[in-house]
Parts: structure tokens; sequence; C-alpha cells
């Protein structure tokens, strides 16, 4: 469990360096020794670590200032201050500054080890949960993902930047996700930040880093995220959307591997891999001079083109089985699907792709109760047709009609013409309507008033 995992351990007490390495070496662990807070930082920038242990007094500077630098360098590594006995406040401090734990100097070693250890398994499971959600979401069936995914792996061990195009819903983020599961950085960080949304103020803070108190009010983060997932990968999502100003930094980042933080003067150099995506015609935009060729090439250096869910229907079965059975865990049901509605899935054109798709299903699955869900059952998202290939492409857009617009909306529309119904066949009955539904009797009432039904 401990194995390959490094600690730095800083402290001008060379003995006591030693002390602690040896008693962190016997559980496999690998240790730096620093005495001093440049050689420390020197350390965290050119060396892979998952834990500090930090002392607080240093002869070139104090533990509190070798905190916040290694938070500006990589906000994610865990650091123990060792403090004096009598100094609470320097241990308040630090814990303020986002130290994960501190003891009190003399310390017992045996402590130490423990909380060392206890932090490093913690990261070690937070890295496992990310790596089960990307198992666990990202499926694939057809020939061409498959041979995306091929050529992803030749290139998984590289730092060769990708570029990642494909309509709305394809899977641009998911598979940003599992690019970098399957990279040697997967220990490091995975930043992602939304370039279409991030307002263009904000967006120069968040990726190159801010001053406190200067620029936006808004992000008080000091080092950006290109800064922060050093070691690791950032994701720049809807990169089409980025300023000239913006593209021109950015291309400084990746010809130079340095950034300079807003408001400073001085370089900080960063080891990240950079995936980006987007759902603009990138090439497009280079021609009408929008998006510069010199970075567009830096970006692309690997191109993956997703293609639209309704060119691989081969994945969209194992997406329907996948979420049927997440929704049966979520709502706890055991639905299952019959092969005619699956046809009919397989065959929408689905111009939302797979985001499209999982709402569509979720929406059929609320309503449903229990059983297998059949083509009648689909009456929810108005599949209300046998598909042709035809129907696929020709259809479409009446299709989408049915299944776009928001959930909450549709499901009282529902809920409405289902109370309708049910008190049509009773002639009125509330009592019965109101077991026909499987609802108590007040709340039908209730319902009957809110969309003002006649009785
Ligand atoms: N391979 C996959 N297996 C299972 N689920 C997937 C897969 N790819 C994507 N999804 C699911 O489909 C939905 C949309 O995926 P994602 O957000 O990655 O699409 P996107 O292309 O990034 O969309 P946008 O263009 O809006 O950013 C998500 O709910 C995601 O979990
Ligand atoms: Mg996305």
């Amino acid at each position: 469990m401990t194995k390959n995992l490094s600690v730095l351990i800083v402290d001008d007490e060379v003995q006591l360096c030693k002390l602690i390495a040896r008693k962190l070496k016997k559980t496999d662990v690998i240790t730096y020794l620093a005495h001093s807070g440049n050689e420390a930082l020197s350390i965290v920038k050119t060396q892979h670590v998952d834990a500090v242990i930090l002392d607080y007094m240093l002869p070139d500077m104090t533990g509190l200032d070798v905190l916040k630098k290694i938070q500006k360098m990589n906000k994610r590594i865990p650091v123990v201050m060792l403090t004096a006995f009598s100094n609470v406040e320097s241990a308040v401090s630090a814990m303020k500054l986002g130290a994960v734990d501190y003891l009190n100097k003399p310390m017992d070693l045996e402590e130490l080890k423990n909380i060392v250890l206890k932090i490093c398994n913690q990261k070690s499971n937070e890295n496992k949960t990310i790596e089960k959600e990307v198992r666990d979401t990202f499926a694939f069936q057809s020939n061409k993902m498959k041979k995306i995914i091929d050529l992803l792996k030749q290139v998984s061990e590289t730092d060769a930047s990708i570029l990642i195009l494909g309509e709305s819903g394809v899977g641009k983020t998911t598979l940003a996700k599992w690019i970098h599961e399957q990279s040697n950085r997967k220990k490091g960080p995975l930043l992602a930040i939304n370039c279409a949304t991030t307002p263009e103020f904000l967006l120069e803070g968040e990726l190159f880093g801010n001053q406190q108190g200067t620029a936006s009010e808004a992000n008080h983060t000091e080092s950006g995220k290109i800064a922060a997932s050093s070691g690791g990968t950032i994701f720049l999502d809807e990169i089409g959307e980025i300023s000239p100003n913006m593209q021109a930094k950015l291309l400084n980042v990746i010809e130079n591997k340095q950034v300079m933080q807003l408001g400073k003067k001085d370089y900080q150099s960063v080891d990240v891999r950079i995936i980006t995506a987007t759902n603009k015609n990138l090439k497009e935009l280079v021609k009408n001079r929008i998006f510069r060729e010199d970075l567009y090439y830096r970006l692309n250096l690997i191109e993956i083109e997703i293609p639209p869910l309704r060119e691989r229907k081969e994945d969209i079965p194992i997406f329907i089985e996948h979420q049927i059975s997440l929704l049966n865990s979520k709502y706890n049901k055991d639905l299952k699907i019959d092969r005619k509605s699956m046809t009919i899935f397989q065959n929408h054109y689905w111009p939302g792709n797979i985001r499209e798709l999982l709402n569509a299903l979720e929406r059929v699955h609320i309503l449903k109760r229990f059983g297998t869900i059949l083509p009648e059952d689909l009456v929810h998202t108005s599949f209300q047709f046998e598909p042709t290939d035809d129907d696929a492409s020709t259809n479409h857009a009446d299709n989408h009609n049915f299944l776009s617009g928001n959930l909450p909306q549709i499901l009282e529309e529902v809920e409405e013409k289902m109370i309708k119904q049910a008190l049509e066949e009773t002639n009125g009955n509330q009592t019965k309507a109101a077991e026909k539904l499987g609802i108590a009797r007040h709340t039908l009432i209730y319902k009957v008033k809110k969309f003002g039904l006649k009785i």
C-alpha cells in the first residue's frame, strides 16, 4: 500500500531528519531530506512528493513561508507541520493555511509515522475513487471508439498534448479523465477549466494565478490552475472560446513550460500535460484567424474526433444497460429493458448524444415502477414510432422535440395527463383514482387543485 510513496522531510536538525527517514523507510516510503526552506522548495519543484513533514523553524525562512510556497506550486501535497511545544499560534496558523496536521516537538516518531501513512493512504484512496469512477463510467463497444482507444493507448505514456473534438454530449470530458487515468501522471492532479463559462476577467486568474486583492475579487487562489496541475494534467474545455490575449499566454506556457503569475515578475516552471476539447470547428477558426495557428498545432499533437452517437450505434446498448443498472440501484428498482425498446433507442438520432440518451432513459426509468421497459413506456419520451433507418435520419428533428425540454416540466405534464386519465376512468372518484395512481388521496386532491383540474 505504501510502496512508491515519497515523503519530503524538512528540518534543519540533520539527525532528526535521518531518524524520521529511518522510521518511514521501514514502511517502504521513499524519503527526501531538506535542511532549509529553499532546499525543500527545489525538491518539491523537481520531484514527485506525496507528503511533506515540515519544521516551523528553518534557517532561511519560516515553515509557514515554505507551506505557502508549496501550496502555490501544488495545493494537493499534504503537509504535516512540526512546531515547538510552546508555539500554539504557529500551529493554528499552519492549519489555517492548509497544513493537514501538526505535532509538537519533541514528537513521538511512531505517531508521526502513523499520521503520514494515514495521509498517504487517504490520498491513494482518493486516486482509486477517481480511477473507479472513470472505469465505471467509461464504456464503449463500437469499432470507431476501439480505434480511438487503441491510438490513445499508444500515446498514453507520452506527454503529447491532445485535442478532443466532437459534438456536445459525445463524451469529451469523460475521455479527458480517462486519458489522465491511463497516463503516467495519474498520481498527479487533473484540473479542469471551462473556457466558455468562465468570464474572461476570471479566466486569466484561474489559469495563471492571482495576487490576493488584485485582479478578480471573486477568485482568491494565488496559484493558477496551470501551476497547480504541475505533475498532472490540465483539461481546458471549450478551448475555441479563449481570447487572442489568452491564446498568446497559453502558447508561452507550452513553449517555455513556465507561467508568470499575475501581478508578479517571476516565472514559475510547470510540468503539465495539456488536454483540450471543443465542439467548434477549430480548423475553421484558424482559417478565419480567430484562433492562432501556432497554438492550434501545439495543442493538437494528437487530434481525436469522437463520432456522434448516431454514428456508433453499437455503443448504445452498453450505455443503456449500464445506465439502467445505475438507476436501479439509485431508485431501488429492478427494471429491465426489452429488445424492441432497445432497438428504438438505438435508432434514434440523438442530437444531444450520450447526455441526451442518459437523460431520456432516466425519465422513462422514473415513470416505470417495475418490470421491463416496453415500447409503450417510451411514450414518456414520445418514442412512439416503429424505427427504421429512415426514421433515424429523417425524423430526428421531431423526435428530438419530444425529448428536449426540462425534466421537472415534462414530469409535471405527464403527471397532469395521468391524473386526468385516472379521474376520467373512475368517473371522478378521487379515492379510486388515487388508488389507481398509487398515491395518497390527499396528494391527489392537492395535485388536482395545483393543476386546476375539474372533477
Ligand atoms: N464512454 C462513456 N461511457 C459511459 N458514459 C459516458 C461515456 N462518455 C460519456 N458518458 C456520459 O455522457 C455524458 C456526457 O459526457 P461528457 O460530459 O463527457 O460529454 P462532452 O462531450 O464533454 O459534453 P459537452 O460538449 O457538453 O462538454 C456524461 O453523463 C458522461 O458520464
Ligand atoms: Mg465536456
